[in-house]
């Protein structure tokens, strides 16, 4: 009896012995394995870190006019953003506001249309707009003399300029700006990229804080890239995994402020496989610091910038 238990004792001890190092190993390998899943997820998923010009070069021109989607380009950055609004007669226009005041010289012009909604001027009335002298007025340093008068654009003139000059080099990148109060307005956006000859760019991305106005685009054009927006509040006491996993039937990826972005996003949007766009990002210790945790791209005033890093 006894050497039969001590015979069980050496096998028990032998199949611990044997088995100790393995647990001890595959713990090891597991945690290693979770801090390589931790630390490929500070690594870029896209295969290039994208320059998002966040409204055009807008720290050097007026946003959202053709001289800052220009300096954009000649600055190389891939995307040219641009805020969408619409217009009492359904035209979209670059606009990040969805009041023309703080952009435009609407109140010297229209002084009796407060509060200079978009959606109640036309498109007529807002071309008499000058969306440049404003800039000159702000920023004296940066002044230019061909900023002055400079228009509002519509989308397609923004289309056309990124096509003539982007190279084959430069896509858009455009967010459904308040698309609650302008019905229709994912479909005006879909049929004007068909038309544009856009709609096929694999590089294209819609962007939007609204994940109603996201899903329609998913269901009318299935094959564009779709990147939701977060602030600091839409993620408030959200389980990001769940969160990310939830939004990745539909999302290409996510475009958090900048601030939000810490390891655990990143590693709950790569493990999603969601690409990270902050936004947004204008100094060079807040470009840098986003790039070591592996951000995909970051929306910048400064394409110069953040391409001279990327360099
Ligand atoms: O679209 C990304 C970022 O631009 C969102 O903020 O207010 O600048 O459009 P906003
Ligand atoms: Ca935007």
């Amino acid at each position: 009896m006894k050497n039969r238990f001590i015979a069980g004792l050496a096998c028990l001890s032998l199949a611990v012995t044997i088995a100790v190092p393995w647990a001890v190993n595959a713990l090891a390998s597991k945690q290693s394995i979770a801090a390589n899943n931790k630390q490929s997820s500070l690594h870029p998923i896209a295969s290039h870190v994208s320059v998002i010009a966040h409204r055009g070069a807008s720290a050097y021109a007026p946003e959202h006019t053709l001289p800052a989607y220009k300096q954009a380009m000649q600055m190389k950055a891939d995307y040219v953003e641009i805020d969408l609004q619409m217009t009492k007669d359904g035209h979209l226009i670059a606009m990040h506001d969805e009041t023309l005041e703080r952009t435009t010289n609407v109140e010297q012009i229209y002084p009796n249309r407060a509060p200079w909604q978009v959606k109640d001027f036309t498109l007529d009335e807002i071309r008499q707009l000058d969306a440049g002298s404003w800039f000159n007025k702000a920023y004296p340093d940066l002044a230019k003399k061909e900023y002055m008068g400079q228009h509002v654009p519509t989308l397609e003139e923004a289309i056309t300029l990124v096509k003539q000059q982007g190279n084959g080099k430069v896509s858009l990148y455009m967010e459904t700006k308040a698309p609650n109060i302008y019905p229709g307005m994912e479909e005006k956006l879909i049929n004007i990229l068909k038309r544009n000859y856009v709609i096929h760019d694999q590089n294209l991305i819609i962007e939007s804080f609204s994940e109603e106005s996201l899903r329609k685009f998913k269901s009318m054009a299935p094959n564009v890239k779709l990147i939701q927006l977060y602030t600091a509040s839409m993620l408030k006491g959200k389980d990001v995994n769940q969160e990310f996993k939830r939004i990745s039937n539909y999302a290409y990826g996510i475009g958090p402020s900048k601030e939000l972005v810490v390891p655990k996003i990143m590693e709950a949007a790569h493990q999603n496989k969601l690409v990270v766009h902050p936004w947004t990002v204008n100094s060079q210790e807040d470009m840098a610091g986003l790039l070591s945790l592996g951000v995909d791209g970051e929306f910048t005033n400064a394409p110069d910038k953040l391409a001279g890093l990327l360099k």
